[in-house]
Formats: structure tokens, C-alpha cells, sequence
């Protein structure tokens, strides 16, 4: 069983499962992606690194693929590209 850590999403601490796909994470809690920079609402489509629609920032870095990173203790989620 995974350590539980947590983390900020969108300013708010939320706890995870460490080593859990980020995009899983976001699901499980109840939070979608949120909008593209034009405002309409995003999701997941192929949860493997292709379609880039699961953009997060995470620690400031714009464009990280939420299906492709793990979740850990302390990192910073901003749910827009
Ligand atoms: S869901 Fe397609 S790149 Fe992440």
C-alpha cells in the first residue's frame, strides 16, 4: 500500500496515494482538469502521454502531462495548462 502524502491543488491540500499518476489522483478526488486558456473545460483522453489534453502546472512548470507524473509529497497543482 502507498504512502498517503500531500499536496496543493490549486492552493488547496488535498492527501494521495504517492506514486499514484497525477491524473488518477485529480479523478479520485473529485477534481477535473479544469479550462483550456480559452475557457472551455478539458479533459483526459488517452492517459498515456499523447493527446496533451491533461496539461497541469506543477511547481510553477507549465505543460506537465498529469497522466505521466506521480504524485508526491509537496508538489504545487495548478489545473490549467
Ligand atoms: S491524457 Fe493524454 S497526454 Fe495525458
Amino acid at each position: 500500500m502507498n504512502a498517503v502524502v500531500e499536496l496543493l491543488i490549486d492552493g488547496q491540500p488535498v492527501r494521495a496515494p504517492a506514486g499514484a499518476s497525477l491524473l488518477v489522483a485529480l479523478e479520485q478526488l473529485g477534481l477535473a482538469l479544469t479550462a483550456s486558456p480559452g475557457g472551455s473545460p478539458r479533459g483526459a483522453f488517452c492517459a498515456m502521454g499523447v493527446c496533451q489534453e491533461c496539461r497541469v502546472r506543477v511547481d510553477g512548470r507549465r505543460g506537465v502531462l498529469a497522466c505521466l507524473t506521480e504524485v508526491r509529497e509537496g508538489m504545487r497543482v495548478e489545473r490549467r495548462p
